[in-house]
Order: C-alpha cells, then structure tokens, then sequence
C-alpha cells in the first residue's frame, strides 16, 4: 500500500483482528457473504470465500511506503481509528510493519511534510525505486503473488495531458521529469512493470489513464479505480435508485461534511478537493439519467462540501439534505445525518478489493475490472460506455461474475 495512514493501518489491524479469531471482519463481502450458485437451496449457499478460490487471510503480509508514517502501530494510534485496548493484542505485529520511503512531491499533496522520501531526484530513477522495493518485497516476504491499492492522500486536481496517452510517451515523460507525473501515477505504473494488480482508493488520476490500460493490457494484469466508495457517496447510490424507481423528482441535493482526519486536512486545500468533488458529483448524472427523464432530473442543483473540522477526527458526519417533489409538482424534503467512520468503512473494501484483483489475476482477466465498481465512488468503465452507479446493480455485475468463476473453482 502505498499510503500508510487512516485507512490502511485499520485494514491491517482488521485482518490480524480477525484471523486470530478476535472479530469477524465486518462489512467484507468475500468473508461474510454468501454466493448462491445454481438451485442450491437458501439455507446452504456457500459463503464467498468457500465459492471462488480467494488467497486465505492467513496468507497475507502487508507493506507499504509512506513519506511521514514509521510503522503501522504509530499509523493507528496517530488516525485514532481503533482504541487502545482493540490494538493492545495487535501492537508487536502492527509495529513490525514499516512502510518503506515514499516517492513524495509536496506539489500533489501541499498540506503534509514528508520526511521518509526516496532520495532519487528523476521521476525515472523513482519509478526503478519502486520496481526494485516490490521486488525486494516479494522476495523478503516470500510472496507468490502481490496487489498494490493506494491508500495514500488524496493528490491536487488534475486533467490528463499528453504524457498520459501511450506507455511510450508516459516512460519519455518519466525521463524528462514531466510535471504533469504525479507520485501515484509512478507508483502504479511501477506495480504494472512488475505484473502487480492495482487498485485506486483515492480520487486523484492514477490508473484511469490511456498509458496505464495500455500497459495493463501488454503485462497482462487487472486494474480497478476509483476511491473507495465509503460514508455519503454509498448513501447517495443506495437512495437515488430508489428515487427514481418510484419516478419521484428530485430538486436538488446538497451534502456537506465535517471531517477532522489527515484525509480531512488533505482535502482542505482546494486543489486536492476538486478532486474529490469531481469523484462525488459525477455519481446522481449517471444513476438518474437526466437526458432521459429531463421532467424528473433535468434541473439539479448538486453540492458537494468537505470542511476539515479536528475534534471529529476519523469520525465524519455526513449531512445530506434531499430535495425531491412528487405527484402535481408537490415538494418534499428527505434529511439524512450520517455518523460514520471513515475507516471503519474503508477497512473491508480494502480486503475485498485485493482478494479480488487477485483472485482475477489468477483467473486471467486484465485490464479494468469494472465488476468491481460496488466498491468505488468513481468506477471506471471498462470500455466506451460509462460505468454503473447504481449500488444494487453493482452488486449483481459482482455476483454475477464471481459465480462465472465459482463453476471454474479448482
Ligand atoms: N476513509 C474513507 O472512507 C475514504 C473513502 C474514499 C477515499 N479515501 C481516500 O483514501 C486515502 C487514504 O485515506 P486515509 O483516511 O487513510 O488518509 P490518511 O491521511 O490517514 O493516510 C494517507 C497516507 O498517505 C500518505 N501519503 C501521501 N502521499 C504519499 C505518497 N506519495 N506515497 C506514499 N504515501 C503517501 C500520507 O503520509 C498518509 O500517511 C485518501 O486519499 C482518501 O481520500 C478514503
């Protein structure tokens, strides 16, 4: 993982949590799932796990850089995420986790100060940096097989340019030192070069390239992007579908936050939340089709606000205020005040999203899995048409797919 922060070190803590039978690992669909395959009858569908071949959760080992983190355990206690006496039994495994130097640029993310950065000045050398570090991993580790997902900070906005369009012009720009190369879009490529799946938590320009299809394609290897889809977004595809399945009209939708994380800090500066906002607002265009219902959905006012507030801490509050109108015009208005945990949210989708790139991996599959979009907030397409948004949709391209495998199990 690059990124060693909030939602990694709670990931980590789940997973040892749970395989030492301390918690069943929650909200993770591969671990409490069921998959019902063919005519089985309801009370034995098989779970998940027992359906697909997944790597086991015993089987895993964790690393990861990051520029300011020095292991896992400090990770946790600085997020704030997990209580003390929740780490306790945890403390000599997290702490064992040190995040390598990070390739870090204070351009892409102005809030934070890096001190554990890699010392190779061109954007070339960085990228051999990360190629050898997954090396050295696998080989340390003793790994058969590895998945990279980004869970580091959220990078300032940024549109494609040239240097994105083929492999060939990203590895000139990497020579050249194109500005336009951010952290992530190296380490994602790097994970590429070396045959690794790679999946993109954050809402930054990181996979969801032509340079990086193209180099997915050519190694053979699935990608899945992006930011994981956790607190308000999850909220906005569970309620807009069943919006517009009773052809109610909405008005408009207007949802702020407060959020007093490293994350929260982050995305107080405005160029590292335009990127965020651009993940959030694409979502109720594509649930609603506005140009096919123009009298439901043609005339939304959708706001997207973020405030970095200390005291909540990794405890976000997600205020949506929904304004719909139904028979004659008449208007309505639907309040939801969610408390939630960021991380606590992130956790499981972290697990499930490198269970299943893996498991895809091993199936063959390349490229953008865009079966996989039940767990982002922007997913991206696999081919010209747009993405599904919609989370029940969603959730039956997953099972869908996994039940193509499940006949292949063995
Ligand atoms: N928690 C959620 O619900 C949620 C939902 C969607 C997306 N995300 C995204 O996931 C990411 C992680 O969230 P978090 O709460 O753990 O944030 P965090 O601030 O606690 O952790 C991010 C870590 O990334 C590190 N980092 C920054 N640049 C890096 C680089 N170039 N290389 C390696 N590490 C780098 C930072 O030092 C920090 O430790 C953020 O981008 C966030 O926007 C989180």
């Amino acid at each position: 993982m690059p990124g060693l922060g909030a939602v990694a070190s709670t990931f980590i803590a789940g997973v040892l949590a749970a395989r030492r039978g301390l918690m069943p690992p929650i909200g993770s669909l591969t671990q409490m799932a069921r998959l019902g395959v063919g005519s089985t009858p309801d009370d034995r569908q098989p779970l998940i796990r027992d359906s697909v071949s997944l790597a086991s959760l015993d089987d895993l080992v964790f690393g990861g850089w990051d520029p300011i983190t020095t292991n896992a355990l400090e990770a946790a206690r600085t997020a704030g995420v997990l209580a003390p006496h929740d780490l306790a039994p945890l403390a000599d495994e997290l702490e064992a986790i040190v995040p390598m130097p990070a390739v870090f640029d204070t351009r892409w993310v102005s809030r934070l100060e890096g001190r554990r950065v890699k010392p190779e000045a061109s954007k070339w050398a960085q990228a051999q940096a990360l190629i050898d570090d997954i090396a050295r991993f696998r080989d340390g580790q003793r790994c058969d097989r590895l998945v990279m997902i980004w869970c580091g900070s959220t990078e300032a906005y940024q549109a494609p340019s040239a240097v994105h369009d083929s492999v060939a012009a990203f590895e000139a720009g990497l020579r050249a030192d194109d500005p336009n190369i951010s952290p992530s879009q190296i380490y994602a490529y790097a994970a590429l070069r070396s045959g690794v799946p790679y999946a993109n938590g954050a809402p930054n320009l990181s996979i969801d390239l032509p340079c990086m299809t193209e180099l997915a394609a050519r190694e053979g290897v699935p990608v899945a992007g992006k930011d994981f889809k956790t607190g308000q977004t999850w909220m906005k595809t569970l309620l807009a579908p069943g919006i517009k399945a009773r052809m109610l009209g909405l008005r408009g939708w207007y949802s702020t936050n407060i959020l007093g994380n490293r994350d929260g800090e982050v995305l107080d500066a405005p160029e590292n939340f335009k990127a965020k906002e651009v993940s959030k607002l694409g979502v109720l265009d594509a649930i609603l089709e506005p140009s096919v219902y123009p009298d439901l959905y043609g005339h939304i006012d959708h706001v997207v606000r973020i405030n970095y507030y200390p005291p909540r801490g990794d405890n976000k509050e997600g205020w949506d205020n929904i304004d719909i109108f139904g028979w004659l015009g008449y208007p309505m208005q639907i309040k939801v005040d969610f408390l939630c945990r960021d991380s606590i949210l992130a956790a499981p989708i972290v697990l499930d999203l490198v269970l299943l790139l893996d498991l895809a991996h091993r199936a063959g599959a390349s490229g953008v899995q865009e079966w996989l979009g039940f767990y982002l907030k922007a997913p991206q397409a696999a081919g010209a048409q747009s993405a599904d948004h919609d989370l029940f949709r969603q959730l039956a391209t997953l099972q869908d797919t996994l039940r193509g495998w499940a006949g292949a199990r063995g």
